[in-house]
């Protein structure tokens, strides 16, 4: 059994399926619900009821006063409907109603996606949650206060891992420690969520995506998320490595499309080998977009990867009348970026 949940002020509707709580099943429609420890101690996923009725069952609500009960505040992540319900609660629009925190994570999968990318899956602490814009990135803590900087790849509906998609740079501090070294199991320090790169998800504009490398990372989290919103908007995702066997995304990107009817992918060799046998496009990236597409006005456009491409693109883009309010990336976070390519 199944009941509808109806948001103030913002109007969203879903349903709730049978067992889910509020958040739950808000986050699994792609919603910015505000939360914390997703297990009734911190009170971040506060909301009042406007009507119905949810039940608790046996779940922590150690964090909600008796004036909260009298007053109808409900914790989102413990609330179950019993009824259909409309609640009133603050959604989140924006990185800055996010707070970084630090946590522990433990590496429980290593998956290497071509010659020189790694997957890591980071597992969180069963009573913990890292709540993210799709798209934004954490830093990985490391002895002697360093740090490395990684875009997350996966969504946040899928909050209980964190999922980053390393480069192996020769002589890299982290990056071979990492290729060389580390072990499913290993435990690490993340703090997070970081940036203003996220997708912007109130627009019926078209998109398109610019990949430099594992630049492709916080924009698998984009489509993930968008899928999950159900975004009708048409996805253009371009993604430039320099050889065939540096698309390392392809599986991804197909297991994407499948699922997303509205996006459509191309992949661009800046130095094809020989033995590529590419009659695929060739060249910088963001040429490709710029041959594809005459007038960039009408579309927002996210580029995410090293810091030459994502100026380039900019630069070459605004001539071709893309709206800077339309164009999202960050140079910090390209900085942190750059830190994590050239891994210091
Ligand atoms: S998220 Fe912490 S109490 Fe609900």
């Amino acid at each position: 059994m199944s009941f509808n949940i109806t948001l103030q002020p913002s109007g969203h509707e879903f349903a709730a399926n049978d067992g889910e709580s509020v958040l739950t099943a808000g986050l699994n429609h792609g919603l910015s619900l505000p939360y914390g420890c997703r297990n009734g101690a911190c009170g971040a996923c506060k909301g009042t009821i406007v009507s119905g009725e949810v039940d608790y069952g046996e779940r922590n609500t150690s964090c909600l006063s008796e004036d909260d009960k009298a007053a109808g505040v409900i914790l989102c992540c413990q609330a179950q409907p019993k009824t259909d319900v409309m609640i009133n609660v603050k959604e989140l629009s924006s990185a800055a109603e996010i707070k970084p925190k630090i946590m522990p994570a433990r590496v429980i999968k290593l998956h290497k996606l071509s010659h020189d990318v790694m997957q890591l899956e980071l597992k969180l602490p069963d009573s913990q949650r890292m709540q993210f814009l799709a798209g934004q990135y954490i830093e990985v803590l490391l002895k002697g206060g360093k740090r490395r900087a990684f875009s997350i790849a996966n969504a946040p509906h899928q909050d209980d891992v964190i999922i980053l998609q390393i480069r192996h740079v020769p002589d890299g501090y982290f990056s071979n420690h990492v290729f060389d070294e580390m072990q499913e199991k290993a435990l690490l320090r993340i703090e997070g969520p970081f940036g203003g790169f996220y997708l912007r998800e109130e627009t019926e504009r078209p998109v398109i995506m610019l990949g430099g490398g594992t630049g492709y990372a916080p924009l698998n989290g984009m489509l993930e998320h968008a899928h999950s919103l159900e975004m009708k908007n048409q996805f253009h995702l371009f993604c430039g490595v320099r050889a065939k066997r540096d698309i390392y995304m392809q599986d991804q990107v197909a297991a994407l499309t499948k699922k997303m009817s509205n996006l459509n992918f191309t992949a661009v060799l800046s130095d094809p080998e020989a033995a590529d046998n590419w009659s695929g496009e060739t060249g910088y990236v963001h040429e490709t977009v710029l041959n594809q597409f005459a007038d960039l006005s009408g579309f927002d456009i996210y580029m995410s990867g090293p810091p030459p491409m994502v100026n380039a693109a900019k630069a070459a883009f605004m001539k071709q009348g893309a709206v800077e309010d339309q164009m999202f990336s960050d140079a910090f976070e390209y900085s942190a970026d750059a830190q994590k390519a050239s891994d210091l």
